[in-house]
């Protein structure tokens, strides 16, 4: 077999076409025209479907092209040797001119001839439709393949699972004939074939003999025309063709992986923790890149098209950071693909800028929040019992910390825990309900100030503070100083001795006591004389002007403050103390965290 570079492949490819009669068609967008059902161009059949079905081509009636597809279903899986989210698809087209006869012989010309691929038949293996209900079995194509040379034992009948083609659950659809290269390795079984996944035939191609259209009650009814819709994964054939272990050997990745181990000093291959990180960057700013440079330019954005591009450069970040890539890298990655593909897709050279500002924003905005949503990730994880994270939570550490669901899922699934997506979902409805901005809502990349915890920090704060009072009853503990972040309350106040186990065992069930009663956090707006009069704590400068803010938790405190709070001292869920320590002569510092049940 050749050895080809990616660039090598598709032009021999088109070039084959071309010189059959076909006219060269460009890369359709990424984001598929006049089709809501799906969020991305997934084959290149994607973007011919009217033609498929009987509208004239401009072009004529014999196509080819390399089409940018994006699959996404599987993101969870990129970082395993053959899982990529974005690829390229060789394809030629017949829109009602030839079909099974002439495909396969064009099929096995390219494949066999030294002018093309030069691959050995005895190293070829078909797959062809066994037949069904729906439609018969495919001898035409099993008798073209014998006729062509591939000898009977390797023409291999599948069923529908296997050797039927549609992109989505309706549409012009068929059966297909599959092309695999067998590596010579010793049959599995005795009914060893390319539909098990031992590993020795790997696909290289797919002929889709399309003459039916598949309708929502399940039915087919034959097409006006008979259509032939081929691909071939560029990446994947390359790898075979060259015989390296996986896609990501490529040359395809080539500039970009270098890039990395230039950025970060670790090599690709040094451990299966760094490869896959690598491979995760490589394909994840691959696809971002292609997905901002898309003429229909995707934007990071909380909803669909954007919302899996920011999954994406999210995952990148993620994966960087434990391979010590620092903020800003990714453009510097992306640059490379670029470079790559300058040649194929003038559109990522065009959009350059917007490809480097875009993935630099993204990457700081999340860098910003990461660590922070780590470390809270890290500690709630250390207070679990059972195996169930809390949807709550994962909602926070959306809301709060621009963690999408499926990275909390991620981690939590390599600590051995399982999001309750339910309880997630119902966060996020509650959240949007709340917010009356359902289309609106945004990631909040930094620490957003008013936040849900920061509030149900600051209801907690009010509880510690009067809790102290009472347990260690002392008229002396007063406020001195308080800072809350996203992940936790740190209070200082007047006391001149460490407290004991107990008394801090005490001040923590007062503080859960109240919470457990789910007590109205109450806001009403007086002059300050009226407030001390009411017996009101609070730093009574006049900070707040004449006319204070008083939030009363019946039964446990009364506060001037600014707000804003939780409106229930439910919301706290758990209230926990994590340290009690010296802050100055005098004065002692509490940090405490609330717990998401
Ligand atoms: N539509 C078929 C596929 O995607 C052939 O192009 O495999």
């Amino acid at each position: 077999m050749k050895n080809l570079t990616s660039q090598d492949l598709r032009q021999l490819f088109l070039k084959f076409f071309e010189e059959k009669g076909h006219k060269i068609i460009p890369s359709a967008s990424l984001v598929p025209e006049n089709d809501p059902s799906v969020l991305f161009t997934t084959a290149g059949m994607h973007p011919l479907v009217p033609y498929l079905l009987g509208e004239k081509h401009p072009a004529g009636t014999r196509l080819t092209d390399v089409q940018k597809c994006v699959r996404t279903g599987d993101i969870d899986e990129v970082g395993d040797a053959s899982h990529c989210t974005f690829f390229e698809m060789l394809g030629n087209w017949s829109l009602g001119d030839y079909f099974k006869e002439e495909m396969i012989a064009f099929s096995f010309e390219f494949l066999t001839s030294e002018k093309y691929l030069g691959i050995p038949v005895e190293k070829l293996a078909v797959s062809v439709f066994e037949g069904d209900n729906d439609a018969p079995r495919d001898e035409l194509s099993a008798s073209c393949w014998q006729k062509a040379g591939i000898p009977k034992d390797r023409i291999f009948y599948l069923p529908k699972k296997n050797n039927w083609w549609i992109a989505g659950n309706t549409g012009p659809c068929g059966p297909d004939t599959e092309m695999f290269i067998d590596r010579g390795t010793p049959k599995c079984s005795e009914n060893c074939s390319p539909a098990c996944d031992c590993g020795k035939y790997l696909e290289i191609w797919n002929d889709v003999f399309m003459e039916y259209e598949r309708h929502a009650d399940g039915t087919y009814t034959k097409l006006k025309q008979k259509n032939v819709d081929t691909g071939m994964g560029l990446e994947r054939t390359l790898s075979i063709l060259n015989g390296v272990p996986t896609v990501y050997d490529t040359d395809v990745f080539e500039g970009a992986k270098q890039e990395i181990e230039r950025l970060t000093g670790k090599k690709y291959g040094e451990s299966e923790d760094v490869t896959k990180a690598f491979r995760i960057i490589l394909d994840h700013v691959r696809t971002a890149t292609f997905m901002l440079g898309d003429p229909k330019g995707v934007k990071p954005s909380n909803v669909d098209q954007g919302y899996v591009l920011r999954r994406l450069i999210r995952r990148a970040v993620r994966y960087g950071k434990q391979i010590g890539l620092e903020s800003g890298s990714l453009s510097l990655i992306a640059t490379k693909y670029i470079e790559k593909y300058q040649d194929v897709y003038s559109e990522l050279v065009e959009n350059k800028q917007v490809i480097i500002d875009e993935l630099n924003k993204e990457e700081e905005k999340f860098s910003k929040t990461l660590v922070d949503g780590l470390k809270e990730f890290n500690k709630v994880i250390t207070y679990l019992k059972g195996d169930v994270f809390p949807g709550k939570t994962a909602f926070r550490l959306f809301d709060t910390f621009g963690f999408p669901i499926e990275i909390t899922t991620e981690l939590a699934l390599e600590k051995g825990f399982v999001v309750d997506k339910q309880g997630y979902d119902d966060a996020y409805k509650a959240h949007q309900e709340k917010s009356h901005a359902g289309s609106e809502q945004k990631f909040k990349g930094g620490l957003a100030e008013s936040n849900e915890t920061t509030q149900r920090l600051h209801t907690a704060t009010h509880l510690l503070n009067s809790a102290l009072k009472i347990v260690l009853n002392n008229p002396n503990v007063n406020q001195r100083g308080s800072n809350i972040t996203v992940e936790r309350l740190r209070f200082d106040f007047s006391f001149d001795r460490k407290l004991t186990p107990e008394e801090l065992k005490q001040v923590e069930d007062l503080v859960n006591e109240a919470i457990s009663k789910n007590i109205e956090v109450k806001m009403e707006e007086m002059p300050i004389e009226q407030a001390k009069a009411q017996g009101a704590v609070g730093v009574f400068d006049n900070k707040y002007g004449s006319v204070v803010k008083v939030y009363t938790i019946e039964g446990y405190s009364k506060e001037i403050c600014g707000g804003p709070h939780a409106k229930t001292t439910g919301e706290l869920k758990q209230f926990k103390i994590v340290k009690e320590e010296a802050s100055s002569a005098g004065v002692r510092r509490i940090k405490a965290i609330i717990i998401d049940k």
